[in-house]
């Protein structure tokens, strides 16, 4: 049997970007953008729009749940400026490297609490057993919240990640508004106990037990877009590791920089392979004129592994100078990078070097189908 789409998508975008950096698909009615030079074109334009209503042009199910589109239309991401510009802003100083820095040791912390629970010679999954809940316990440091809150956070928005993925289908859409009245009660509860390090205090309000919904609104962002990302980005590199004992070798002898690895496994397989967009005039690009309405795939996957300019972009290897887009370009360029970063180093250093002699079975790799994200279901380990 061939290896599907979902295990390794890479010889798909592979092909797209050798049709052109930038194609009309006539099946998907969208504008495909997968050369490296296109998709900083389009994500540096002010002529694109990340609005939820204008991706979606009004017509998925979710109208029919106002509080799921309600919450939609309040996180910033799905937000053009100034209303993207002003929450921005607010959110900006709890994110910067010097906090991510500084966050170091906690997040090696959570890492080695983590790797306390586990047990060898018993085999160990690297993405339920390790990266969700380190990625989890990263996220509620950042946030000064309790663990717990962010993993039952978590199961909630994997319903409204399903969602996203597929936004006209109903189904999806009733189980991710159901979700969204679960996250509602989970983050009301908690505002009246948020610390003022919180990066989601500033948006409480006057009144905690009546938080405003700017507070509500962000924190399901950051739990959908801090939590799943950061996890995919250990388990996945992990994987990586694994399937090259050389590589891992390297890593858990410190022979290869940390910060070199996680550059290099952002480059080789991001968790966001793709971020969507809309043009608000008509746009040039690569010779191409994306028309004012059209919708537009960004395939930041593709544009990593830039095999028109790069003869070994498939190639692992932790010296090259590692110019990837994972965590996007432009006024959206993601928030978390620096804490991403500092926790996959955590994680990543942390296990390698606990484990040097871990062995994968291979026949237990799972990739999550029909999904936005690249998630790594399952991958069994032998720790030592
Ligand atoms: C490996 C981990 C991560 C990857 C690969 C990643 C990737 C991305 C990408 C590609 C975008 C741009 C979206 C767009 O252009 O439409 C983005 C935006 C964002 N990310 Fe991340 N992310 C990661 C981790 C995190 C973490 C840990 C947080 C928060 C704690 C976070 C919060 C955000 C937010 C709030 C935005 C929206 C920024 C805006 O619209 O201005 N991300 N991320």
């Amino acid at each position: 049997m061939g290896v599907s789409f979902w295990e390794d998508p890479y010889p798909v975008y592979k092909t797209f970007q050798e049709r052109s950096g930038v194609f009309w698909d006539e099946l998907l009615e969208v504008w495909v953008v997968a050369g490296r030079s296109a998709v900083n074109t389009v994500l540096r334009s002010p002529e694109v729009s990340s609005d939820w209503l204008r991706l979606n042009a009004g017509d998925s199910p979710c109208r029919e749940f106002p509080e799921l589109e309600r919450m939609l239309l309040g996180w910033f991401m799905l937000m053009d400026p100034p209303g993207h510009t002003r929450l921005r802003r607010t959110m900006q100083s709890f994110f910067a490297r010097n906090r991510a820095e500084s966050l170091a040791e906690e997040f090696q912390d959570v890492v080695a609490t983590q790797l306390e629970t586990i047990r060898p010679p018993t085999g160990v999954d690297i993405a339920n057993d390790f990266s969700t809940p380190v990625a989890g316990g990263i996220l509620a440091r950042v946030l000064d919240v309790p663990a717990d809150v962010m993993s039952t956070a978590a199961v909630h928005m994997a319903a409204i990640a399903s969602f996203l993925a597929q936004p006209h289908k109903t189904e999806f859409a009733e189980q991710a508004a159901a979700a969204v009245g679960r996250l509602n009660e989970l983050y009301r509860a908690l505002a009246p106990d948020l610390s003022p390090d919180s990066a989601l205090f500033p948006l409480v309000g006057d009144d905690p037990a009546a938080p405003q919904d700017t507070y509500l609104h962000t924190a399901h962002l950051l739990s959908f877009a801090g939590q799943e990302t950061t996890a995919g980005l250990i388990a996945s590199g992990l994987l990586h590791l694994l399937r090259e004992p050389g590589r891992y070798h390297e890593v858990a002898t410190g022979q290869a920089e940390a910060g070199a690895v996680v550059e290099e496994l952002l480059r080789f397989d991001t968790p966001v392979p793709q971020v969507p967009r809309v043009a608000l005039a008509d746009l040039s690009v690569d010779g191409h004129t994306i028309r004012a309405g059209d919708r537009i795939l960004v395939l930041l996957a593709a544009a990593n592994r830039d095999w028109q300019n790069s003869a070994d972009a498939d190639v692992l290897d932790f010296t090259r100078n590692q110019r990837h887009l994972a965590f996007g370009v432009g006024i959206h360029y993601c928030l978390g990078a620096p804490i991403a970063r500092q926790g996959a180093k955590a994680a990543i250093s942390a296990w390698t070097a606990a484990f040097p002699t871990a062995r994968l079975s291979p026949e237990t790799v799972r990739w999550a189908v029909g999904t936005g994200y690249r998630r790594l279901e399952s991958a069994f380990v032998q720790p030592a």
